[in-house]
């Protein structure tokens, strides 16, 4: 038979084709496509056919392969459907659960703590946890072989003259922030800090803080004290009060600690606050002048006060987690309480 009726009949054939069930389908498969296919002689045939029509022939034969391979896939759709209704499927199964996760409780803390800062026109300000001497101590008004350094047992990297360390606070990007933007300045910044202190339910060599930074003109010890009631309301609900009680940080004069009425008992006492009726949640000051210059700010234009607290602190007090050391071990089983939370 001459190539061109060949592929005549191979056409008719694949046309005619009635793919029933998966045994017809392989055969179709095997003898159109598969590794020893009749499309294979007819190319080899074509190789001796005269050049004129080679061409021609040719092209017919791709067309042949290609309805081929249409025709086969079509039966391979076929072939799924004839499997799917095999299998009897229950579509009115309800679907497998996916397990979600949740917020971290500190995160959960931290992003309230953004928002209500928001309100009042706060930005957020992030640094470096790996911080340089003048960032972290010098700037901040820390004179070098200054006890004060001892408040915060530090994890040196890199000892000498241009000392590196893990940051001990976020009072360090407010440095940053001083040094890089001009007054008005109202910022916070939130993150991880770290000290080297023995792990216990009361203490981390790991913590996290917001500090919060406010420069501008006339600004007074009245607009912290106001900012941090706000605060306290925002977080604690409206009844809550603050007190200040007298401080000393080396990078703000004067300087205080603050105190939040204890929501848990209504400041009648219990043990979370141990009988007072308070619960410490803070630190703060005026930003001492010393601090101001030395990021070149005019100490004489401008004025400023800082305050920084421990998110863990806080979400201690809000979830009622006495141990710390919850929050860095990752327990599914404390994580999972506070998929409710918010
Ligand atoms: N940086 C202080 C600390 O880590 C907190 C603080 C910030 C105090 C700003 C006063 C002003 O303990």
């Amino acid at each position: 038979m001459e190539l061109k009726d060949q592929i005549k009949d191979y056409q008719a054939e694949i046309s005619a084709a009635e793919i029933k069930d998966a045994t017809e389908l392989e055969a179709f498969r095997v003898k159109f496509l598969g590794s020893k296919n009749i499309l294979k002689d007819l190319y080899k045939e074509l190789k001796d056919a005269p050049n004129e029509i080679k061409k021609d022939l040719g092209q017919a034969i791709n067309a042949l392969k290609l309805s081929a391979e249409e025709k086969f896939s079509k039966g391979a759709k076929k072939k799924d459907f004839i499997q799917l209704g095999a299998k009897k499927l229950d579509y009115s199964r309800p679907a497998e659960e996916v397990a979600l996760g949740s917020r971290h409780p500190l995160s959960i803390i931290r992003n309230e703590i953004i928002e209500i800062f928001s309100r009042i026109g706060y930005t957020v300000s992030e640094g470096p946890e790996i911080e340089d001497d003048w960032h972290n101590f010098s700037a901040l008004n820390f004179p070098p072989e200054h006890p004060a350094r001892d408040m915060q047992d530090t994890f040196f990297i890199k000892k000498g003259d241009n000392e590196i360390a893990l940051r001990t606070h976020t009072s360090s990007v407010q440095v940053r922030v001083m040094e890089s933007q001009e007054p008005p300045i109202r910022t916070i910044s939130p993150g991880r800090v770290y000290r080297n202190e023995a792990i216990s339910a009361r203490a981390h060599c790991f913590f996290h803080q917001v500090e919060g930074l406010y420069i501008d003109k006339n600004v007074s010890f009245a607009d912290l004290k106001q900012t941090l009631l706000y605060f306290a309301r925002e977080m604690f609900g409206e009844k809550a009060q603050i007190r200040l009680r007298p401080s000393y940080f080396p990078f703000t004069e004067p300087s205080a600690e603050v105190d939040v009425s204890c929501t848990i008992c209504n400041s009648e006492g219990c043990n979370v606050c141990k009988y007072t009726g308070w619960l410490e949640i803070l630190g703060c000051g005026m930003v001492d002048p010393n601090v101001l210059e030395a990021s070149g700010i005019d100490s004489q234009k401008y004025s400023g006060f800082a305050f920084g607290m421990g998110i863990e602190r806080i979400a201690q007090l809000k979830f009622r987690v006495n141990d710390l050391r919850m929050y860095s071990e990752n327990d599914i089983r404390f994580l999972d309480q506070f998929k409710s939370a918010y």
